[in-house]
Formats: structure tokens, sequence, C-alpha cells
């Protein structure tokens, strides 16, 4: 049985991975807007690698017979000005994610709830993937710099990226 302050937590994490996947959706929408489709493709597939996320909370939640609450998903902030831009933000956002799963990993130790231990480490595993990913491609960019040919080949790149299975 979840305790109390370890539902509300997972629950807030649903709605925080949901927003995740609506940040990523519209960072792909900004790429579309630019005629960066390998930019636009990343960006679609990890919008719905979140969505898996928050599904992995939401069958958790069910799973240990908790009780699931939606709440409100903000609007993600768009209006950026550069692909640089958008994966600082990226890296940004990431490095939020992984301090709030690290602090729900505190709160299922605090409570000595092992299933919950349990079930976060995999998203602490992820996260480590998550920075890696969003840190090299912004490496890659600021090594391009001005030059719009390295970017189109970037974008070729990315626009390989297919789903995880
Ligand atoms: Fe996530
Ligand atoms: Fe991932």
């Amino acid at each position: 049985m979840l305790k109390e302050t370890i539902q509300k937590m997972l629950n807030q994490q649903l709605n925080a991975e949901l927003y995740s996947s609506y940040e990523y959706l519209a960072m792909s929408a900004y790429f579309e807007s630019e005629n960066l489709s390998g930019f636009s493709n990343w960006m679609g597939i990890q919008s719905r690698e979140e969505y898996g996320h928050a599904m992995k909370f939401y069958n958790y939640l069910l799973e240990a017979r908790g009780t699931i609450n939606f709440s409100q998903i903000d609007a993600p902030k768009v209006g950026w000005k550069s692909v640089e831009g958008v994966f600082q933000d990226t890296f940004k956002h990431e490095q939020k994610v992984t301090e709030s799963i690290y602090k729900l990993v505190d709160q299922a130790i605090t409570e000595k709830d092992h299933a919950t231990n349990i079930f976060l480490q995999w998203f602490v595993t992820e996260q480590v993937e998550e920075e890696s990913n969003a840190m090299k491609i912004l490496d890659r960019i600021k090594l391009i710099g001005d030059n719009k040919s390295g970017l189109l080949l970037l974008d070729h790149e990315l626009g390989r990226r297919a789903a995880a299975k």
C-alpha cells in the first residue's frame, strides 16, 4: 500500500512526464517550422518516449492500488530563438527531471517503500541517458556554430532516430 506522500509525488511525476511530452512536442513543432525535419523527428520521438514514461507511473500507481490524480498540464514555454537554445532548454529540463526522480527515491527510502524504490531505479538509469543525449547534441551544435551544412548534416542524422522498441 502506498503511503500518502509518495503517492502524491508519484502523481506529480506522472504530470511532469506528461509535461515533458508536451514540451518536446512543442520543440518538434518549432523545428518543423524552421524546416529542420530531422530535429523535428528526434523531438517527436522524444515526446512519445516521455508519454511512455508517464504511462509507467500511471501503471505503477494502479498496480500498487494507488489513486491516480490528474492535474492540469502546463503549457510549454515556446519562442525559441535558435537550435542551440532549444537544446539548452532540453538539457536544463532533463537535469530538473533527474532532481525530481532523486527526490522520489529519497522519499521511497525514507518511507522504507522498497517496491517503489525498485520501480524508480529504471528512471535513475534512464535519466543518465537523457542528460547524456541532450548534452551530446548540444555539444555538436556548439561545434557546428554558424556552419549551415554542418547543421543540415546533423539534421539528417537526427532524422534517422527511430522509436525505441
Ligand atoms: Fe521522462
Ligand atoms: Fe530516453
